[in-house]
């Protein structure tokens, strides 16, 4: 088999994808038709044309207007079906959800349609074709830490349902330390920890979200790059980055996927790993994200079954599931 249809055909374990990201603009215009809701274009052929972002505050501007079609618990529902539709016709077998509640909760949507929402089609997304998942709450960095202690307090009766948190939106002037106090009561509550981190922002963001915030994990990461003491570290603790190389580009942390550094933190023994983020504005799903880094970096087949194997080490399983992908990951390369 060719890499390319290595990378089809492998199992594969998604770490972050928004579930908000996944609003493919025919699915707004419907909820948006259903709810009474006016979305700023015509068509969404025209929604689609609009996304070209400078940047990632030139994103989070249209993503976070979007939103605003998503008011119920069928919508929530039918988002996230539709993302583990596509998923498991790209044979992802294991999927880590992020949502942003406070997106929501502004706008007056209760906190239960969101998350029951969300976690009733993963898991009917179980029952149906064997993927499992979890579910990360993230808080939204640009609004008070006050207003992210609110909402996990709020989220108190969901803790069931929810198994981490994370922090996402805008990083640059938004640093780890803003955020210390509700992800220590996080923590206390027995929640996983993971941070978006050198994405826009600089190394020490990554640092300080490891040693400020706890996480286990850093969502994005590239910018880790510009400290090699920072690197060492990553390496030596296998701490596991959810790179998005698509959305890299498309927000212009990086002209062309030619420049990205995903080569270079795998060849630097980073527990890198190739995610989505936002698929449905940034050109594509998991299955994308990997096929644009063989083409553009040239990864070869173990370059691609050493991130498949990244993400199984990285995700939230327990011994026996990662076994199990493991296992299924070696016969498709050993088929090959
Ligand atoms: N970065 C920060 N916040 C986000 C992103 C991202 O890539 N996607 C959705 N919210
Ligand atoms: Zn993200």
């Amino acid at each position: 088999m060719d890499v390319e249809s290595l990378v089809r055909a492998m199992p594969k374990v998604e770490l972050h994808v928004h579930i908000e990201g996944t609003l493919e603009p025919e699915a707004a215009f419907a909820y948006a038709g259903r709810n009474g809701v006016t979305l700023p274009y015509g068509s969404p052929s025209e929604m689609r044309r609009a996304y070209e972002f400078t940047d990632l505050q030139s994103f989070l501007d249209v993503y976070y207007a979007a939103s605003s079609v998503l008011l119920t618990r069928r919508d929530f529902y039918d988002l996230t079906w539709d993302y583990v539709e596509r998923a498991a016709a790209e044979n992802v077998r294991h999927v880590e959800v992020f949502f942003d509640p406070q997106t929501h909760l502004a706008r007056g949507v209760a906190l239960s349609s969101v998350v029951r929402g969300i976690a009733c089609a993963l898991s009917e997304a179980h029952g149906r074709w064997g993927i499992s998942s979890a579910l990360i709450m993230c808080f939204l960095r640009h609004l008070p830490e006050e207003d992210a202690m609110k909402t996990l307090r709020q989220a108190d009766g969901y803790l069931h349902l929810i198994d981490g948190v994370g922090l996402d939106s805008s990083e640059i002037g938004n640093p780890p330390a803003k955020f210390q106090r509700v992800f220590a009561e996080a923590r206390e509550k027995g929640l996983r920890v993971v941070a978006h981190a050198g994405e826009e922002g600089p190394a020490s963001n990554v640092a300080d979200s490891l040693d400020l915030l706890g996480a286990e994990r850093i969502d994005h990461g590239p910018r880790s790059m510009d400290d090699p003491a920072l690197v060492e570290r990553l390496a030596r603790d296998r701490v596991c980055l959810t790179v998005c190389p698509l959305s890299n580009v498309r927000l212009r942390v990086f002209d062309r996927i030619e420049d990205h550094p995903l080569k270079a933190m795998l060849d630097a023994g980073l527990a890198v790993t190739v995610n989505s983020d936002d698929p449905a504005y940034f050109g594509g799903y998991i299955t994308e994200n990997f096929l644009a880094s063989v083409r553009g970096l040239g990864l070869t087949a173990e370059d691609v079954r050493t991130l498949a194997l990244n993400a199984i080490e990285g995700c939230w399983l327990d011994e026996a599931g990662k076994a199990k992908l493991r296992a299924e990951l070696d016969e498709v390369f050993a088929s090959s």
